[in-house]
């Protein structure tokens, strides 16, 4: 499959620590630009404000106030061994350079530390990127048509942690 992204080097300076709640507002006004499409509610304040220790703020090191990317993710409170990504995104500008895997990457260590032995992830079957990303992450998926709601097909993809084997 053609990659939509040229090859670029992996972008080496990435500082990655947990969210809080004011990163929600540059979140928000990046958001629907960065995935091509209104995101809503998906994006809701409570990942930021409530769930943000869990999840994952990328920053390149010279501009640290600049958001390179974000993982809204939690430890599911149903399955005492998973990990659930529930969104992440990455600048346009930065795509392709390992953004996106060095989310997953933070994320995985830090659940895995805590005990999580498994990651999930939903992704929309018409989203390339989101569904190559994961498979090349090496995630496993089963597709379940109307998941979330008629019409609403996911991809449900799953791998052990950690990532890096
Ligand atoms: C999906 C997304 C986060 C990927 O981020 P990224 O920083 O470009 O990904 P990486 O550079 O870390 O790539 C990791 C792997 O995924 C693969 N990949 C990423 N984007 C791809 C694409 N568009 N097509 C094919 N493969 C792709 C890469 O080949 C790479 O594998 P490799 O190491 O074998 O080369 C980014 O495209 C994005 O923000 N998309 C819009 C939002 C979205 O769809 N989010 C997911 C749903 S919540």
């Amino acid at each position: 499959l053609t990659r939509r992204v040229p090859a670029a080097p992996p972008v080496d300076d990435l500082v990655l620590r947990p969210l809080v709640a004011a990163d929600f507002a540059e979140a928000r006004a990046v958001a629907d630009g960065w995935f091509g499409r209104p995101v809503g509610l998906t994006m809701h304040l409570l990942f930021f404000d409530q769930l943000g220790p869990h999840g994952v703020h990328a920053a390149r090191a010279g501009a640290p106030a600049a958001m390179a990317g974000v993982l809204l993710g939690l430890p599911s409170a149903a399955e005492p061994d998973l990990a659930y990504v529930h969104f992440h995104m990455v600048d346009p500008a930065l795509r392709g350079r390992g953004v996106g895997a060095a989310l997953y990457r933070e994320f995985g260590r830090r659940m895995h530390a805590a005990g999580r032995t498994r990651v999930r992830a939903l992704a929309n079957p018409a989203f390339t990127a989101s569904v190559r990303f994961h498979e090349a992450l090496g995630f496993r998926g089963t597709v379940r048509p109307g998941l979330l709601g008629p019409g609403q097909d996911r991809i449900v993809f799953e791998r052990p942690l950690p990532l890096d084997p």
